[in-house]
């Protein structure tokens, strides 16, 4: 009799807990890798002619696994216990392989694109990034914590791959903690890091060794934006300095380089980071050059240009922590739409509306707290930033992912939509007051397609096949709980949660 009553609220507890977390749309979609292998991430890589070559096979499944790449060309190999290819190639080129990797519950196999060029960041750049989180607290300790967790949280067998430092690793004149003081460069010029990053070589090897890549930052201006060492006047020797230590990223932050511009024109705007490209670009090793400057000057329009292989469209997304929704809607939504922004993003160049603003966030008051977007809201965040093909950075503590966080950042079939090798921007088709649909050609020829409700009350958000200019029978997908909805002909309409979204996949039905 008693066990049964502890059952009966047991019962009763679970299913309020249930309806507690329908209500607040804290719920999990994305549905649970199993123990068989199963291939993730980008399809395609670029890499330059005699760079380092570093590419990891994301793979979820039971380990120990073992890894192949068949018809891998010369000047490259594969690790077979972890999924590393490593090496370089001498000669550009384009290359076929297929990845393959096995278990005790079976193989996967799928193609994959090497390609040769001048052309890095062939699909947007995913990764985690110290500021949202660390903000000026960062140390090296955090950041081997957080390639740990890239692999432990399964992160990396996702195709995150980036581990980057963002401002304060350098010394800050002036500072009260004098661990940040000293010489901001050497006798010889060089760059020193702060006693917080005692050993950055050390740091990028334990960073590589995980398989994953290393990004720093610095700024055009003599300090950063938090007021540590900048590069006015020292760029080629920072960039050197930045390989000496085994850097793949590189986050170049207007900053103080506002007194150091002449005037308010476009030459000006551009000078720095024509600069910064023009070095980057003489390297033997790939820096991928994010540019951070707020969207000015329409940085859009020439980013591609001087070397970028993106840039910040807007100012800070968490700029205000209790704004970072209303931020999300005017810096994400209404931003790219006015400026059609998805004109100018491709292969190697992407739009940047700034990191992942999930899980738990400093609140700027000296606390690390959970992100104030709804549970709806973050859904729309990684939704939108897949259909922008978008850099999928997370700011959020990487240390402590709870499973909901992880969800988000962990379903294949929506990352797909960001790391689609054709490399299309997305951009709104339709707006009904508050009712969005925004779409994405693929390169296979569907669409992706999000029906967002920025209103405050559930609705009905229709998908008319005329505003894709496609006709005939679709087959339709919704992508976050992987499942298939069936077959619709002209159009496809769904409720949708407050500020939420609902994300799908049309496939012409054959
Ligand atoms: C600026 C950038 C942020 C961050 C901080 C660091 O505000 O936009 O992303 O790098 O500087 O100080």
């Amino acid at each position: 009799m008693k066990s049964r009553s502890i059952l009966f609220i047991l019962v009763v507890l679970m299913a309020t807990f249930q309806a507690f977390t329908q209500e607040s749309g804290r719920v999990i979609l994305t549905p649970k890798p199993g123990p068989e292998p199963r291939i993730h991430g980008a399809r395609i890589f670029g890499v330059r002619p005699g760079s380092p070559f570093l590419f990891t096979i994301p793979a979820t499944g039971t380990r120990p696994m073992k890894y192949e790449a068949v018809d891998l060309p010369a000047g490259l190999s594969i690790n077979s216990d972890n999924g590393q290819i490593t090496g370089s190639l001498a000669k550009k080129g384009a290359y076929r392989v297929t990845f393959r990797v096995t278990n005790a519950y079976g193989k996967a196999e799928r193609d994959f694109r090497i390609v040769c060029g001048d052309t890095i960041a062939l699909t947007p750049h995913m990764g985690w990034n110290s500021w949202y989180v660390w903000e000026n607290h960062v140390t090296e300790k955090i950041m081997k914590d957080a390639a740990d967790a890239m692999v432990s949280t399964g992160l990396a067998d996702h195709g995150f791959m980036y581990v980057n430092i963002d401002d304060c690793w350098a010394m800050k004149a002036g500072s009260k903690d004098s661990l940040l003081i000293g010489p901001g460069r050497d006798s010889l010029g060089r760059i020193n890091s702060n006693g917080r990053f005692p050993d950055m070589k050390g740091l990028t090897a334990y960073i590589h060794a995980k398989g994953l890549k290393a990004g720093i930052y610095t700024s055009p201006g003599p300090t950063t934006c938090a007021g540590h060492t900048g590069s006015y006047m020292h760029e080629a020797s920072d960039v050197k300095r930045f390989i000496e230590w085994g850097f793949d990223f590189l986050k170049y932050d207007w900053c103080s380089y506002g007194n150091y511009a002449k005037d308010t024109t476009l030459a000006e705007y551009e000078k720095p980071y024509i600069l910064m490209g023009h070095i980057l670009k003489k390297q033997r090793r790939d820096i991928v050059l994010n540019l951070c400057q707020y969207g000015m000057a329409d940085v859009w329009n020439w980013g591609r240009e001087v070397g970028g292989n993106s840039w910040r469209t807007a100012g800070d997304l968490g700029g205000s922590f209790d704004d970072i929704g209303k931020a999300l809607f005017r810096d994400g939504f209404d931003l790219y739409a006015q400026r059609n922004l998805q004109r100018y993003c491709g292969p190697g160049a992407w739009n940047d509306p700034d990191y992942l603003l999930i899980g738990n966030l400093s609140n700027w008051k000296g606390q690390i707290v959970p992100t104030p977007l709804t549970p709806d809201e973050q859904y729309t965040q990684v939704s939108l930033w897949c259909l922008l093909a978008a850099p999928l950075i997370l700011s959020g503590d990487i240390t402590r992912l709870d499973e909901f966080t992880l969800s988000l950042l962990t379903n294949n079939e929506v990352l797909d939509v960001d790391q689609d090798p054709l490399g299309k921007g997305g951009y709104r088709i339709s707006k009904t007051g508050d009712l969005e649909v925004w779409a994405k050609p693929m390169e296979d020829g569907s669409w992706a397609v999000g029906l967002f409700n920025r209103g405050e009350t559930r609705a009905n958000v229709s998908l008319h096949w005329n505003d894709l200019k496609i006709k005939g029978r679709q087959k339709v997908r919704d992508l976050w709980r992987q499942k298939d909805l069936g077959v619709f002909e002209q159009s496809f309409s769904s409720e949708v949660r407050p500020h939420g979204v609902i994300m799908v996949r049309l496939c012409k039905e054959l």
